[in-house]
């Protein structure tokens, strides 16, 4: 009597059941529903675009590309996710905030620890290049408008050459538009900086590669980044950005919401807005009122 092999998949089904089955034993059900999810939907996308296997080692060759392209300055993989949309997915899926709480958006990949501590009004440039003067001011809030004491705001911003400190090689490594800035007893808060400018992502890499082959741009519209946090309340990490920008509809990176367009006003003679924060003229002010919602428990 002939014995009967156990069926083999033949189908691109058959495999997906098989690699599905696999995950059987996996003891953390999260990490269970996420390896099934990911291997049906990767699987999924194969059969649809009908994937060639030179096609795939394609991929995988730019994979690694952007594995190389990682160092303790550079994060390759954040800005694929980023530029893919993939970083605000998540965004929007993790960070669902109440009506009237200021919106989050993309961390990036240039937000430095232990940034300089800095008073009220301190400047964050460091180390000039060039540009035009500008303060931002507001308030930071609880839900009910109360305002909420030393908040500490994390500020960090492109110079108005369009780099980043990290990106500058003539500071070796030292910081540059970034700052630790905390709200005084009425939740007042001023930073002095330059107007942010639109500036490319690092497009030297496999990401780079990856725009130039779809033809996209790799602009960022104008911001200035901030990460605000207080005891009791939930963390904000979010940009306000300038409402003239010519990409506020096109970021690469997915990052704009509307409710964090703000307008920078011009000032080009001694005002009053000169007279308050002791500027000489030309210089921009743009003012916004951060709302934190309270802590989940
Ligand atoms: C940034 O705004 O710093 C940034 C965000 C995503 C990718 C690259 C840069
Ligand atoms: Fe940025």
């Amino acid at each position: 009597m002939s014995t009967v092999a156990p069926a083999r998949p033949k189908s691109v089904e058959d495999i997906t059941a098989e690699a599905l089955g696999r995950y059987s034993n996996t003891q953390d059900p999260r990490l269970k529903e996420i390896m099934l999810c990911l291997t049906k939907h990767l699987h999924a996308f194969a059969n649809e675009v009908n994937l060639t296997e030179q096609e795939w080692f394609r991929g995988i060759q730019f994979l690694t590309g952007v594995g190389h392209m990682c160092n303790d300055s550079r994060q390759e993989f954040i800005l694929l996710s980023d530029t893919l949309g993939l970083s605000m997915v998540t965004d929007l899926l993790s960070n669902a905030k109440p009506a009237g709480a200021t919106e989050s958006t993309v961390f990036g990949p240039f937000h430095r620890d232990d940034p300089p501590a800095k008073e009220f009004g301190d400047s964050i440039v460091d180390h000039s290049r060039g540009g035009v003067v500008a303060y931002i001011s507001g308030r930071v809030l609880d839900m009910n408008a109360k305002p909420i004491a030393h908040a500490a705001l994390d500020v960090w911003q492109a110079g108005a050459d369009g780099l980043y400190d990290s990106q500058d090689t003539t500071l070796g490594g030292g910081m540059n538009m970034r700052g630790l800035f905390h709200t005084d007893s009425e939740g007042r808060y001023l930073v002095k900086t330059t107007r942010p400018v639109a500036y490319q992502v690092p497009n030297d890499g496999p990401v780079g590669e990856m725009l130039r082959a779809t033809n996209r741009h790799p602009w960022r519209p104008a911001h200035t980044h901030f990460m605000i946090s207080a005891p009791g309340y939930q963390p904000l990490t979010t940009h306000l950005f300038d409402s003239i920008d010519q990409y506020l509809t096109s970021d690469v990176v997915f990052g704009v919401k509307d409710s964090l367009i703000v307008n920078f006003e011009e000032h080009s003679t001694h005002d009053e807005s000169a007279k308050k924060f002791g500027a000489t003229a030309p210089f921009v002010t743009a003012s916004y009122d951060f709302v934190l919602p309270p802590a989940r428990n």
